[in-house]
């Protein structure tokens, strides 16, 4: 098992390695596949950070579905802006969609916030959100769409299996958490 990594100026120590992060998304998916049975849900992708997490779990998606990503930046370094600078590529065959929105990481809730209130406007006929992970201490709104979430974790920076600290990390196959921080 790896032990430390170094990423900027930060060492990270293990948090979840690739095994529990796998049998974990088989778990979800499996979920997935009993709850939207019979039904042909539209999963959205958030970019950049749930890239893996959504190769990985469409893997184990049984059910005729369709997917799209968007891309929503506004996060810097390791404590959460909140404010969504930018949002590319929503889909436009949403309405009366059941739609399942993959992320990486849930932490204060606001960019979830604004992705969702974008895709009402849409007019689906369901949403759920589907994250990996989540930090319950964090989360600054309620959140009643997230149905789906991996791990319950700390309120500590995360890095890797997608997430990055100012754009290093996504590529580790375990995730690490941040052993000293300055917010
Ligand atoms: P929120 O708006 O505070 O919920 O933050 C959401 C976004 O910030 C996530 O989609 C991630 O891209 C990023 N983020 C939040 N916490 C972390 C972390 O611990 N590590 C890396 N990225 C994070
Ligand atoms: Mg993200």
């Amino acid at each position: 098992m790896e032990t430390n990594v170094q990423v900027h100026d930060k060492e990270f120590e293990l948090l979840l390695d690739e095994d529990a992060i796998a049998k974990r998304i088989r778990l979800m998916a499996i979920q997935l596949n009993v709850d939207y049975e019979n039904r042909n849900p539209l999963f959205i992708a958030v970019l950049n950070g749930s890239f893996l997490f959504m190769a990985d779990l469409m893997k184990e998606i049984n059910l005729p579905c369709e997917t799209e990503f968007i891309k929503v930046s506004s996060y810097h370094g390791t404590s959460s802006s909140g404010s969504v600078k930018d949002m590319m590529g929503m889909p436009a065959n949403i309405k009366g969609r059941d739609i399942i929105i993959v992320e990486d990481i849930i932490d204060s809730g606001l960019t979830m916030q604004y992705i969702l209130a974008e895709i009402y406007k849409l007019e689906p006929s369901s949403v759920a959100v589907c994250s990996l992970l989540f930090k319950p201490e964090a989360l600054k709104v309620e959140l009643p769409e997230l149905t789906y979430v991996g791990f319950e974790i700390p309120n500590e920076f995360v890095v890797g299996y997608g997430l990055d600290y100012d754009g290093l990390g996504r590529n580790l196959n375990h995730i690490y958490r941040a052993i000293s921080i300055e917010k």
